[in-house]
């Protein structure tokens, strides 16, 4: 797949409704995007898929959602306020802005053409905004840039109520905002986003066994995703890429068609934010181990995945253009848990009493999964649509159903279609979808 691709993607995606531009009747907002009725279904089913496989089916990790606005304190004492920058650069010329370590400043602007660089200068990356009516005289507090601290500096609600015992994990999803310099690639780099996160607390000493654990359970939650193992890799940072609290950290990253880029950190953080808050709060941030009857800090291995990343990996790796008879057929091959519709139910002609028969049938494959009525335009073009969609399945109900109750069957990706009992509909999807 080439660079062209994401650019039919974002096509495809604006085309059924995937992904619009933010506030588009204005000109769209850089690098913002809103999902528009397939995609925030698709996003739910991944962010359920992540919740269910991180939190509901273990015993040992608990979810919490804590405030976006957090007070100021936690980003001195998390480090964000003193560390977390980019390098900017600007062109005097055109005014053009870059990240000065992404590019060379020793040639000319690549959009104008001269050499007249303005110092390199830090630029912090935290949204600013102010708390109370008046701007100038409120407090002064920052949109999060991290879901990961609202779970630090309520570990000790969260261990307390949970009664839990180390190891464990406290896991949230939700937004978060960066005021990135550069931006782009669609949903990869965005300013506001959104994170699947896990602080997994530890007895210190323990760091490298979990951080291989969690290293190969995430890589293989995005393998169940159903996106190809072989664009899937670990890969170790190396020293001078470490972010201010970790010492070790592999990304999970895919090749995209820019390049292979990370979708997900699984970094040691250590003892470094409990400490801080400890320090910084004056409250103790410990653990009493009932085993040594001793209170200690514990450490923490963190899994730090965004959704918006991987719901655009999941695209592009979906995504297929074949030839079908003379035709293009564009497909998206997704995996039926994440496909936002499940099946479309279409029935042949819009009258005959086929239409009533398949608002039926939609009604019954409802109560388990997603369903979708289509009786506009031929049934060629309606199945090229929910191909388009991603829709793995399709029933079509014809007149042969009002003489003997079948229906036909078709998979999305073979175009195979078999002939089943309307009453075998619901349990024939449930034994092809795992
Ligand atoms: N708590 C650790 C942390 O935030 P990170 O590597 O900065 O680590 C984790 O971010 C994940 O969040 C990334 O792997 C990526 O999937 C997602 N992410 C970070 N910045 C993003 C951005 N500007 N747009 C979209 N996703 C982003």
């Amino acid at each position: 797949m080439d660079l062209k691709s994401i650019e039919n993607i974002v096509s495809l995606c604006k085309r059924r409704g995937f992904i619009f531009q933010s506030s588009e009747i204005y000109g769209g907002l850089g690098s913002t995007w809103d999902y528009g009725s397939y995609g925030v279904e698709m996003k739910q089913k991944i962010k359920n898929f992540w919740w269910h496989d991180v939190v509901t089916s273990r015993e040992n990790v608990v979810g919490m959602d804590a405030a976006i606005l957090m007070h100021p304190k936690t980003w001195e004492a998390s480090g964000h306020v003193s560390n977390f920058h980019d390098p900017l650069v600007d062109c005097k010329n055109c005014k053009a802005r870059y990240r000065a370590d992404q590019v060379d400043l020793t040639k000319p602007c690549e959009r104008c053409g001269k050499k007249d660089w303005t110092e390199p200068r830090q630029f912090n990356l935290m949204f600013k905004t102010a708390i109370g009516p008046i701007e100038d005289s409120g407090e002064v507090t920052y949109l999060r840039p991290e879901t990961a601290q609202g779970i630090f500096v309520n570990f000790m609600n969260v261990q307390g109520t949970s009664r839990q015992k180390l190891p464990f994990g406290i896991a949230q999803l939700g937004k978060a905002f960066r005021n990135e310099i550069t931006t782009g690639n669609f949903l990869f780099r965005t300013r506001e986003f959104e994170q699947m996160e896990l602080e997994f607390f530890i007895h210190p000493g323990e760091n490298e066994k979990w951080l291989d654990y969690w290293c190969e359970e995430r890589l293989n939650w995005f393998k169940k995703l159903g996106i190809n193992p072989e664009k899937l890799r670990l890969r170790p940072h190396d020293k001078d890429e470490l972010a201010h609290y970790s010492t070790a950290c592999f990304d999970v990253e895919y090749e995209f068609p820019f390049g292979w880029s990370e979708l997900e950190g699984i970094a040691d953080r250590g003892t470094f934010d409990l400490d801080q808050h400890n320090k910084y709060s004056g409250k103790k941030q410990q653990y009493f181990d009932p085993q040594t009857n001793e209170r200690i800090i514990p450490a923490v291995v963190e899994s730090s995945a965004g959704v918006d990343r991987t719901f655009l990996t999941c695209l592009v790796d979906a995504y297929c253009e074949e030839e079908v008879r003379d035709k293009k057929r564009i497909v998206l091959k997704l995996d039926p848990k994440i496909a936002p519709i499940t099946c479309a139910v279409l029935p042949l002609v819009k009258k005959d009493g086929l239409p009533e028969i398949a608002q039926k049938i939609v009604e019954d494959i409802r109560t388990k999964y997603s369903a979708f009525f289509d009786q506009g335009g031929s049934i060629g073009r309606r199945y090229r649509r929910q191909d388009e969609a991603g829709t793995p399945y399709g029933v079509t109900v014809d007149h042969q159903t009002t003489e003997d109750g079948t229906v036909t069957l078709r998979d999305r990706d073979t175009m195979d279609q078999v002939r089943i009992s309307t009453d075998n509909i619901l349990s024939e999807l449930q034994s092809r979808i795992q």
